[in-house]
């Protein structure tokens, strides 16, 4: 499928892998991108900027098709070495960069400067066109769906979608909730050129996370998700366990007064817990109301093929059929 952002990203398929913290190492980008989408490695997992520099190496060995490098714009308890984590995606040769969080005006010129596209992922047509008019070249529209930071304005794709259509010029892809082919077309329909998916993407055979996230995604429903850090205003959609259900009685608890130090026992420092030892009890961990929809796991390959397939099929039958 041709679509405005295969074009700028050059890749087959529009499928995007979202940046993911402790889930978007080389072997997931590798393995998406190999597949014909774009693999996008988690630049702030990476604990310093020369470990990105390995990872992007590693992911280079692996494939030869174009990957991303996601930097986010977070608070976060220590801030990053933004310039540097920025020299390492350059020097690497990368030539997309999906940033999320606080607009990238900082580090957009010297991205430009090296012919790297940015994406960036917002939650609000506002945040959109603040990203258009600073010069990104795409953006990811993330409804209240999705997994991780929804932002705060709670609207969901089926409305934010047409939105953005109507007022960006920049190409934009869907995320939140995005699955299969269905998501695809329905994407494409409210006028996006693509789809990005995270949670999706963890339960396939290369993410490389413990079989125990995997597990939690595919046994879980829609209705499996929580909202937390409201209060905070750093608003997180996350699977729901026992430290979760722990940190909303913590809320409630101490109301307008709730300061992050409150919460941390059960935010900071979790994923390497969750992801690489499987202990899915220990903290709140992102997960998008897609986990409903997910009931395998196959490979990115089998993934991404049989999400044209479908896609196909709804296009080209089951539309075309009705149109008639
Ligand atoms: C476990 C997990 C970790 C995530 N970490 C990040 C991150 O570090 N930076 C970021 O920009 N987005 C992050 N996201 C958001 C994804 O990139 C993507 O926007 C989101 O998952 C899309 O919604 P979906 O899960 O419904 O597909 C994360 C999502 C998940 C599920």
């Amino acid at each position: 499928m041709k679509t405005r952002i295969t074009d700028m990203l050059g890749i087959q398929h529009p499928s995007i892998q979202g940046g993911m913290h402790y889930v978007g190492f080389a072997e997931l980008a590798a393995a998406v991108s190999n597949a014909g989408g774009l693999g996008i490695i988690t630049g702030l997992t990476q604990k310093t900027p020369a470990d990105l520099a390995n990872e992007i190496a590693r992911c280079k060995d692996m494939t030869d098709k174009p990957i991303g490098v996601n930097v986010t714009f977070l608070p976060t308890v220590n801030t990053p070495d933004y310039p540097a984590i920025i020299k390492v995606i350059i020097d690497g040769g990368v030539k997309v960069v999906e940033t999320a969080g606080n607009n990238p005006s900082q580090v957009l010129p010297v991205l430009k400067d090296h012919g790297i596209k940015v994406i960036h992922k917002c939650t609000s047509v506002r945040h959109a066109l603040k990203a258009q008019s600073i010069g990104c070249d795409a953006v990811s529209v993330d409804g209240f769906e999705c997994g991780g930071h929804p932002g705060e304005d709670d609207i969901p794709n089926m409305i934010l979608l047409p939105r953005a259509a109507d007022e960006l010029e920049v190409p934009f892809v869907s995320s939140g909730g995005m699955a299969d082919g269905r998501s695809l077309v329905a994407s494409l329909a409210m006028g996006a050129e693509g789809m990005n998916m995270g949670t999706r993407f963890i339960a396939t055979k290369e993410a490389p996370v413990h079989e125990n996230v995997k597990a939690a995604i595919v046994a879980a429903s829609e209705l499996d998700t929580r909202l937390v850090m409201r209060p905070l205003r750093n608003t997180e959609r996350v699977m729901t366990n026992a430290a979760v259900e722990r940190l909303l009685e913590i809320e409630k608890e101490k109301g307008a007064d709730l300061q992050f130090t409150d919460v941390i026992e059960q935010v900071a420092g979790v994923y390497p817990k969750i992801m690489m030892e499987g202990t899915m009890d220990a903290g709140a961990w992102s997960c998008g109301m897609v986990a409903g929809l997910i009931n395998d796991i196959p490979t990115c390959k089998e993934l991404i093929d049989r999400t044209m397939a479908e896609a196909d099929a709804l296009i080209n039958e089951r539309l075309k059929g009705l149109a008639a």
